[in-house]
């Protein structure tokens, strides 16, 4: 089956299940200042899936472009990729766990035609200690799923000294069976929501661990054992908890969550051992071939870098929200990206010059039925791509010839890593790969100080996280972001305490604030908000921060809009003085400190954003 096929054939199938199919979300994430790439499905859905009602009813699918920056440096493996597509099935607080498992099930076995007998899944062994069972339920349901396919389940615990080799059903702890957006139940901040969870991994043959080369080879096997035997293909995620201060509590809500790769769904299907020759790249990795004059069989590594930094670049670039490469956030990726892609071109020995960019419509042509805008925009994609590649080529090669002087060193400091970043234009990451190749260290902290030294990029990203804090710190965008509190704070006044904040997205010149209000706004209204801002600037208003735990923050009246990502304290920003109290908001910041700073406020447009939810953008003049 091909890739586009099983898309569809998941889709309808989930469909008939009573399923509202919904388009692909941004890969920019568009209401979540918190993060700079959509890396899961359920990513936008955290809102519903902590009890709001969703428009579009309690059982909704998709299929969600996805990229996942952290995931860089496993690509190579011939599974991994840093752009992929989800596939995903949500119920909010309808059906759980039996029919999901069944469900899936059916549209392995059946729809996509995969062996039972190469199908091996895992579940929760519980922990005492966070209050969760082990999950029996689920084992239960898999086990007679497997029986009913004339199988043996055998069910093992992956802590029991037994021989793996026979087991069927997998229990594992918290490491490996329990999801949420920032991994195992301790790494979660309070607020945020979670579960554990089911994956199915997908044999591709017990002779590659027997292998000879294999590190694993005397080891008994299991699915989450790395040698390269199994392929995870799905994971279905029960989020029925929330973390709180003292552990977990229980959501007003039991919710599922399933994604699975199709890249990875599709391998399985057209029974291959990597992605890279399934039909959603085989096009790219040939054009290498081609282009190379090597095999993709003989030496894996460069190729899949390439084409999927290429792949991840292209749809990055070509997303209705777009970015340009820069040196700053999500721009700074996609800078990355391209420039690793250049970098192993050079280790194949490419030598046709913008050589990268040339491949633009090939990706274009591979989604040409189902993401036609990467079609559409394959010129102008293209062109981006070709001015990057260029910049970056002319001082490759000098970059390379300076990096060749340090070998005299055993370690390459952080100041001649910085040296070739700001006069060569070399990602750390492209320094410390050379640094490995020659048996040499660098000191990626030293590094990253002088990065931030020169404020070439966002703290956020300097510190390789993605998650927490806003994007840009410059004044203007500090000063839009305390308008924003104002403009929530006085929207409630006009419109009513329904008005909640759905997403905000500042840029230097404007502020893009999303709300939940069921109509337009007329001009009065939008006049009155106007007044209430511009009063409160005039009133010169201090803002001040203070920690607290959520609770107290929650207790004090305070707005949490953005409560879930944030640690275990957070600060709330308090706009007012004895007699004028604007605004009390959990946040992040930073912020101004006196209103007067922020000039006149203007809200230069009103319209929709989506069903329930308006948009307005606003500027300070
Ligand atoms: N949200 C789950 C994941 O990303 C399904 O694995």
């Amino acid at each position: 089956m091909r890739a586009q096929e099983i898309r569809q054939a998941y889709l309808d199938f989930f469909q008939r299940q009573g399923h509202t199919v919904l388009p692909s979300a941004s890969l920019l994430p568009e209401n979540d200042p918190s993060t700079l790439f959509t890396s899961s499905g359920m990513q936008p859905l955290v809102p519903y899936l902590m009890g709001e009602k969703h428009p579009a009813g309690v059982r909704l699918a998709n299929s969600q472009l996805c990229f996942r920056a952290g995931d860089i440096n496993e690509v190579g493996d011939s599974r991994h990729n840093t752009f992929f597509e989800m596939l995903g099935n949500w119920s909010l607080g309808d059906y759980f766990k039996k029919e999901q498992i069944s469900w899936l099930w059916q549209f392995l076995t059946e729809i996509i035609g995969l062996d039972p007998r190469r199908l091996y899944v895992t579940v929760f062994r519980g922990n005492e200690s966070i209050g969760v069972e082990r999950d029996e339920t689920a084992r239960e349901i898999w086990q007679e799923l497997f029986r009913q396919a004339g199988l043996a389940p055998k069910v093992l615990d992956y802590s029991s000294p037994i021989n793996l080799d026979e087991g069927r059903i997998f229990f594992y702890g918290e490491e490996k069976n329990w999801w949420s957006r920032s991994g195992a139940p301790d790494k979660m901040p309070v607020g945020e929501i979670g579960g554990p969870d089911s994956e199915v991994f997908y044999d591709l043959g017990a002779d590659r661990k027997k292998h000879e080369n294999s590190r694993w080879r005397d080891k008994p096997c299991h699915p989450n054992c790395d040698c390269g035997r199994f392929l995870e293909i799905g994971n279905s995620v029960f989020i029925e908890f929330i973390k709180t201060a003292d552990g977990f509590a229980p959501l007003r809500q039991k919710n599922v969550d399933f994604g699975g790769g199709l890249e990875r769904l599709a391998m399985a299907a057209q029974d291959l051992d990597n992605v890279f020759a399934t039909d959603l790249f085989w096009p790219l990795t040939q054009a290498v071939e081609d282009l190379s004059g090597r095999k993709y069989q003989e030496n894996r590594l460069p190729f899949e870098i390439i084409v999927d930094h290429l792949k991840a670049a292209v749809f990055i670039l070509s997303d209705p929200l777009g970015v340009k490469p820069s040196n700053l956030d999500q721009g700074y990726i996609v800078r990355r990206l391209i420039r690793r892609a250049l970098r192993y071109g050079r280790v194949l020995g490419i030598q046709k010059k913008l050589w990268l960019s040339s491949l633009t419509p090939l990706v274009g042509k591979i989604y040409e039925n189902s993401y036609d805008y990467i079609n559409q925009q394959a010129s102008d994609t293209g062109q981006i791509l070709a001015a990057e590649e260029e910049k970056f080529s002319r001082t490759l090669a000098r970059g390379l010839t300076e990096f060749s002087k340090l070998s005299g060193t055993e370690r390459v400091s952080g100041q001649a890593a910085f040296n070739l970043f700001q006069s060569y234009g070399f990602p750390l990451e492209i320094t410390t790969e050379l640094a490995a190749e020659k048996g040499l260290s660098v000191d990626e902290e030293g590094f990253r100080q002088k990065f931030r030294e020169h404020q070439l990029l966002s703290r956020s990203a300097a510190a390789g996280k993605f998650k927490g804090g806003l994007a840009d710190h410059s004044e203007m965008t500090t000063k839009l972001h305390t308008a924003a509190h104002l403009t929530l704070a006085a929207l409630r006044q006009v419109l009513g305490q329904h008005v909640l904040q759905k997403g905000s997205n500042i840029t230097t010149e404007r502020l893009r604030f999303d709300f939940s209000h069921p109509e337009k706004m007329s001009p009065e209204q939008i006049k009155q908000v106007e007044d209430l801002v511009n009063g409160w600037i005039k009133a010169d208003l201090p803002v001040k921060c203070e920690e607290m735990t959520l609770e107290n923050a929650r207790a004090t009246g305070a707005m949490g809009v953005f409560a879930s990502r944030y640690g275990d304290k957070v600060k709330v920003y308090s706009i007012g003085n004895e007699i004028i109290s604007a605004s009390k908001e959990i946040c992040g910041g930073p912020h101004i400190v006196q209103t007067g700073q922020l000039g006149v406020f203007k809200i230069i447009k009103e319209e929709s954003s989506s069903a329930g939810i308006r948009r307005l953008k606003a500027v300070l003049n």
